[in-house]
């Protein structure tokens, strides 16, 4: 594979591959010189048409801990904002020899679009409401983690119920395609206002009765409410959403004790995610950030570092 624009581009021993790398190079993050010289003379740039903390930095740090020369470019600050398009924008980039692109843009399928523009590899770094591969890459290696420490880390029989606005969410349909590989089953979670049209296909449970979904779900993924991506009125009243949709401080107790609670961030807390509940001792969180670095380690060694790799 030459790119990594969409979850369901990874077989299982692709995506396998990716996990058990990351395994290793987490340990890198613990280590008190972070360098391995994996990319030597590789270049990487980030470009990110929309806002990012932990993307684009964990990007970054990954890019550099495997010793690549990593370049951020952001619309603002860019010909972008004087008005070339984003063809002659990539293009441009891509004359300079850059090695690969990751790139979030609000456009849906736009990371495919320039991919098909430029001669360099291609990361999703997220695309509108489509995709964002990585992050459900990050999402399964911590919750690997998690189980291993009950015991089994494969995927097959456990319940991830994944909760909120799924309409506006690419981090929502990245983990349904790559849990159909890995053999999770995932359970969807939210108003009927909330649902993505075509959610029918996608061969998951869909329920809006939250209570009865967690008491049986080995995860809990809160997503946000995507306030900047809402026109119409989609629910009530964000005190009624919460009521019904939160993770509140009562409704951990219907937890089980071995489940976890992941958010792929950012968190409105007090509106999907309590404190109580992102806090936790059972909460994920901020695995997932650690491990995000590692993950985009996996992959840009995956798509950068050798021509015989699993991704290629
Ligand atoms: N989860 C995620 O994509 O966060 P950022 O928008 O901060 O990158």
């Amino acid at each position: 594979m030459r790119h990594l624009l969409s979850a369901a581009d990874l077989s299982l021993a692709e995506a396998t591959a990716v996990l058990d790398l990351a395994e290793e190079m987490h340990q890198v993050q613990s280590r008190p010189v972070k360098k391995l010289p994996a990319l030597r003379g590789r270049t990487i740039v980030n470009i990110f048409f929309e806002d990012s903390t932990r993307t684009r930095t964990s990007f970054e740090i990954a890019g550099k801990w495997l010793s690549a020369d990593t370049i951020n470019v952001s619309a603002k600050g860019s010909s972008v904002s004087k008005g070339e398009s984003l063809r002659d924008t990539m293009m441009t980039l891509d004359a300079m020899g850059v090695d690969c692109f990751v790139i979030r843009h609000s456009s849906s399928g736009a990371a495919a679009q320039v991919a098909g523009w430029v001669r360099a590899q291609v990361v999703n770094a997220g695309d509108g409401q489509h995709e964002h591969p990585t992050q459900a890459l990050l999402d399964a290696f911590a919750m690997r983690q998690h189980f291993r420490r009950f015991g089994s880390d494969a995927f097959a029989g456990r319940r991830i119920a994944i909760v909120g606005d799924l309409l506006h969410s690419r981090v929502v349909r990245s983990n349904v395609l790559l849990q159909r590989t890995l053999g999770g089953e995932v359970v969807l979670v939210a108003p009927p206002t909330l649902l993505p049209t075509g959610v029918d296909t996608w061969g998951c449970e869909v329920t809006d009765d939250f209570d009865a979904a967690l008491a049986d779900a080995d995860i809990v993924m809160m997503l946000r409410v995507q306030r900047e991506r809402m026109t119409g009125g989609f629910f009530p009243t964000e005190r009624e959403y919460t009521e019904r949709f939160g993770l509140t401080e009562e409704r951990l107790a219907l937890l089980k004790p071995e489940a976890a609670i992941c958010h792929p961030g950012p968190m409105n807390r007090g509106v999907e995610i309590s404190s109580a509940a992102a806090d936790a001792a059972n909460s994920l969180v901020l695995d997932q950030v650690s491990a995000g670095v590692a993950v985009r380690m996996s992959v840009l060694y995956h798509l950068l570092g050798s021509d015989e790799g699993a991704m290629h």
